[in-house]
């Protein structure tokens, strides 16, 4: 079965990595939701995106200069002036709280983003949430760090782990087997049918990014991929009830 995953939420019409966004994504019939993690000054993980606050948020600079307190108190509902005052940005513990709390068992991809910072500890730090808020079979963490993944799978191996990648990865399937990880998130371009056919004979799982177009998603549930990350939830439950 083809899982949709609400890219940061319901980052296409809600403020990304907020909790208006996961929420909307949620109540729209999504099977997961995706968020972006880094580690505040104090060490708490946060919530967004980008390394730094400018894009979407009122505030400047780099996260990791800010405490966490400070961090939460920022308006992360740039780009969407209906939400303005209401949208911060979320402590990774007020997301799985309340991801705990719900009636439905949604997925949570929590992406480290530790690719360009290496935030010391970050893999840590989030598994010891997971397993406080007893999410350990809802959770997928993934990274474009995969030297990360290995370190996570090492702190606690029932925890699926992803390795996203963007290109250039040879049989990623049998990469992806090598490192441990259970599946793979790839950019949607790179992915054809093979891909798929290929991962799932390797027993990976293979989640596309970002696929927002409806012809791709056509696509990516004729070929079984078993989930794809989309800004658009709504619009791809949809196209799933309609095929
Ligand atoms: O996890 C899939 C996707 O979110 C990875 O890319 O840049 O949107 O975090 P990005
Ligand atoms: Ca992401």
């Amino acid at each position: 079965m083809t899982l949709i995953f609400g890219h940061r939420g319901s980052a296409g019409t809600r403020p990304e990595n907020t909790m208006i966004s996961f929420k909307e994504a949620v109540r729209l019939g999504a099977d997961g939701i995706e968020l972006d993690v880094h580690l505040s000054k104090d060490q708490i993980p946060v919530v967004i995106h980008d390394e730094t606050l400018d894009r979407t948020t009122n505030g400047s600079g780099f996260v990791k200069d800010y405490s966490a307190d400070e961090l939460v108190h920022l308006d992360a509902s740039w780009k969407f002036d209906e939400y303005r005052g209401e949208a911060n940005i979320p402590l990774l513990e007020e997301v799985l709280k309340w991801a705990s709390e719900s009636a439905v068992p949604f997925i949570i991809n929590i992406e480290l983003k530790n690719n360009v910072i290496e935030y010391s500890g970050l893999e840590e730090k989030v598994i010891s949430l997971v397993k406080h808020f007893e999410l350990d079979d809802r959770v997928i963490l993934s990274s474009f760090n995969h030297s990360s993944m290995v370190l996570a799978l090492k702190t606690e191996p029932k925890i699926e782990t992803a390795l996203l990648y963007t290109d250039g990865i040879y049989k990623p399937y049998e990469y992806a087997r090598r490192a441990g990880a259970r599946s793979i998130h790839p950019l949607m371009r790179t992915v054809k049918n093979e891909l798929i056919d290929l991962s799932r004979e390797n027993s990976i799982s293979v989640r596309p990014f970002t696929v927002n177009d409806d012809k791709e998603m056509h696509m990516l549930f004729e070929w079984e991929s078993d989930g794809f990350f989309t800004d658009y939830p709504g619009k791809a439950i949809e196209i799933k009830k309609s095929i």
